[in-house]
Order: structure tokens, then C-alpha cells, then sequence
């Protein structure tokens, strides 16, 4: 499978968890692209204005089989950038998805629900299909284990289709 993963990272922790995703996908023998999504004139962190911004990326994700998208959680919601992102993205009809979200709190109900939820509605409103998501909970003890099997779930999710 040729697997596009696109991941907005403010601080790098989304990122570092796009890269373990990576390099199991890798393993495996798919065709991996890690894109981190570069915002014109960098990121202003508390820009809540999605038309404010924008990319420097050009993101030909019609080549992908597969799209993983990934984003930090901001304030109990998805990221603006993220949304950004996926509002204007096109031609994700039927293009299986998978979607993770990294936050600060230990438990996922701390706002990596909530800002699953956001994304799950606007992709299933580009009718894209969605096949997993997952919430990493930065200050769980366990946060090693959570990545490896989001990459794990991720792998088998995909071998699946
Ligand atoms: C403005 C802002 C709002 C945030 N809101 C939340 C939140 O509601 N819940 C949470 O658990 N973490 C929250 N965080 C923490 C980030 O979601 C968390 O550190 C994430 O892993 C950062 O990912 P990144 O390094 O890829 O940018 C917030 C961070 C920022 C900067």
C-alpha cells in the first residue's frame, strides 16, 4: 500500500509518533511519505482563524491508497491548523482514513475524544472512509505502550483492507 501520512506538530509530539507509525509501516513494505504541514510564515499558536492559515506544502494525496492524519489537540478541539487542513482538502470520497490525535492530560476523555469526534465529522462529510482512530495521552505513564499499538492497529487496519 502506498501510505500518505500527514501530520500537523506544533512542538513535535504528533510528529514523533507519525515517525513510529512510519517505520512500522516501513517494516512491513509499504510505501510511507511522512508529511509535517509547513504554515506560511510559521505557526502562530493561537491563530484560531483556519483562513488565516496557510501551507507551503503541495500535498499530492490523490497518489496515497491510504491517508493517516494526525494533529495535537488545542483546547478540548482539533487543532486549527488540522482543520485548516481538511476543510480544504479534496478528493478523500472513499479514500480509507485513519485519524490520531496526540494531548498534554493523561486520559483521553481531556479533550483527545472531543477532538477526534471534530475530525471524524469532516471527513465523513467528504465521505471519506474512515478505518481507525487513536488518542496518544502525553503524560500517561503508559504513552510508550499507546504509540506502539496505535502503530501496531494502524499496520493490521490497513493490511485489512
Ligand atoms: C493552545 C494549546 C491548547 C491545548 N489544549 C489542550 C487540551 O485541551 N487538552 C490536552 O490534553 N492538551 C492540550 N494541549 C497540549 C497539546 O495537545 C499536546 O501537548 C500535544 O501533544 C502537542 O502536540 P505537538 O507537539 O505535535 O504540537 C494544548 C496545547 C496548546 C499549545
Amino acid at each position: 500500500m502506498k501510505v500518505g501520512i500527514i501530520i500537523h506538530s506544533f512542538t513535535g509530539h504528533t510528529y514523533s509518533v507519525g515517525e513510529v507509525i512510519k517505520r512500522n509501516l516501513d517494516e512491513a513494505n509499504h510505501t510511507v511519505e511522512l508529511h509535517k504541514l509547513d504554515i506560511v510564515g510559521g505557526e502562530v499558536r493561537d491563530e484560531i482563524d483556519i483562513n488565516k492559515i496557510q501551507f507551503s506544502n503541495n500535498i499530492d494525496i490523490n497518489q496515497y491508497d491510504v491517508l493517516v492524519f494526525g494533529g495535537p489537540v488545542r483546547g478540548f478541539s482539533i487543532s486549527p491548523s488540522l482543520k485548516a487542513f481538511l476543510t480544504r482538502v479534496q478528493d478523500i470520497k472513499d479514500k480509507p482514513v485513519y485519524i490520531y490525535v496526540t494531548h498534554y492530560f493523561p486520559f483521553s476523555w481531556m479533550g483527545g475524544t472531543s477532538a477526534i469526534k471534530q475530525i471524524k465529522v469532516i471527513c465523513e462529510e467528504k465521505e471519506s472512509k474512515i478505518i481507525g482512530t487513536g488518542i496518544v495521552d502525553w503524560k500517561n505513564g503508559k504513552r510508550e505502550e499507546q504509540i506502539n499499538n496505535l502503530a501496531q492497529r494502524i499496520k493490521k487496519d490497513i493490511e485489512a483492507i
